[in-house]
């Protein structure tokens, strides 16, 4: 099987504060200079990446005045422009500094939410004039430790004030902007507000305007809480929320893993890729993973590259898988395609169907019927094993 060679048509991104993370944790200093946001551009063109995604401070230092400010961004423009690098996808830093220690929108402090949703606003005038098309908003210090220590009521009505706010802003400004909540169900904080994929997607439907707002899920996020990111990705495929998506690695339910996409559950990863792939999803494949501390900055191009390589070899494994006519069988077999028939005919009545069921089916057998789903999966396995 060969494998494609990364190219912009891809639609690969990534973070600046992924191939950028100094490799500082709860346990240990840094093991890595900084990185240049343009040489993070420069080296991320040259294998392939379509574009790049930040947070307002990954590439403007906290505290710029209005001229290192500009200078900054027109140092970083001419970057973008000479290699045709492009930023899809913008989001803030509402974490990192003290005052966001109890939340941006949703802190019980109305100073820090009022100033957070200040921080948003600039960042998505930036957004705007470098052409994002979609804004992330991970609330990963919206939540609590101590559950008598918020109104989670008011704290719901918050986040939905400031959503929706930040809504009319961008639509006030004709920017074209749509937001993406990225759940995550703890970590930093002991408990995240909207920790899942399905949290999100209730609350979004209680916002003024809901139709701009989506999900950027993640993989290990879903996967912290033991949830099937297929699954996940299928339902917010189904609800027409999938704005963005962030791919990364995870061992299970443990601290936030962000490994190279595949280097956690392979299976789960392989199917997801498939998925995707079948789907209108068109939107960039964000790498949203951390370089693990060990490794020097040299490996970190390494690890980059591993990113979209294995994409693509799930990619090309999972249009083999498809294509191959045992796994056509086997889904026959395992009645799939039945799953796309109405239950009900058109136009059926309650009578009609009492009187069917009651006529024609046989419960005992059909209690004897199997799936033979094991064949199917081994099937699968040993395509993305090279067995099959
Ligand atoms: C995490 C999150 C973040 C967000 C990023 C975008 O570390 O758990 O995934 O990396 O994706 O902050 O807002
Ligand atoms: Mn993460
Ligand atoms: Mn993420």
């Amino acid at each position: 099987m060969t494998i494609p060679a990364p190219t912009p048509a891809d639609k690969f991104t990534f973070g600046l504060w992924t191939v950028g993370w100094q490799a500082r944790d709860t346990f240990g200093d840094a093991t890595r200079a900084p990185l240049d946001p343009v040489e993070a551009v420069n080296r991320l063109a040259e294998l392939g990446a379509y574009g790049v995604t930040f947070h307002d401070d990954d590439l403007i230092p906290p505290g710029s005045d209005a001229a290192a400010r500009d200078a900054v961004i027109s140092r970083f423009k001419a970057a973008l422009d000479a290699t045709g690098m492009k930023v899809p996808m913008m989001t803030t830093n509402t974490f990192s500094h003290p005052v966001f220690k109890d939340g941006a929108l949703t802190s019980n402090d109305r100073d820090v939410r009022r100033y957070g949703i200040r921080k948003v606003m600039r960042n998505l005038d930036l957004a705007a004039e470098l052409g994002a098309h979609t804004y992330v908003f991970w609330g990963g210090r919206e939540g609590a430790e101590v559950d008598s220590a918020k109104d989670l009521a008011a704290s719901l009505d918050r986040y939905k004030e400031g959503l929706d706010f930040l809504c009319s802003y961008v639509k006030e400004q004709g920017y074209g902007i749509k937001f993406a909540i990225e759940p995550k169900p703890n970590e930093p904080r002991g408990d995240i507000f909207l920790p899942t994929i399905g949290h999100a997607l209730a609350f979004i439907n209680e916002l003024e305007h809901s139709e701009m707002v989506g999900l950027n899920p993640e993989v290990g996020h879903e996967q912290m809480a033991g949830l099937n990111f297929v699954h996940g990705i299928a339902q917010a495929l189904w609800h027409k929320k999938l704005f963005h998506i962030d791919l990364n690695g995870q061992h299970g339910p443990k601290f936030d893993q962000d490994l190279v996409f595949g280097h956690g559950d392979l299976i789960n990863a392989f199917f997801l890729v498939d998925l995707l792939e079948s789907s209108n999803y068109d939107g960039p494949r964000h790498f949203d993973y951390k370089p693990s501390r060990t490794e020097n900055m040299d490996d970190v191009w390494v690890s980059a590259a591993a990113n979209m390589r294995t994409y693509l070899i799930l990619r090309e494994k999972a249009r083999a898988f498809r294509a191959d006519p045992r796994v056509q069988e086997a889904l026959d077999a395992a009645r799939v395609p039945e799953s796309r028939i109405p239950t009900l005919a058109p136009g059926e009545t309650f009578a009609d169907l009492v009187a069917d069921v009651d006529a024609n089916f046989n419960v005992e057998e059909a209690g004897r019927r199997g799936f033979h789903y094991s064949h199917l999966d081994q099937i699968g396995l040993e395509h993305l094993l090279g067995t099959a």
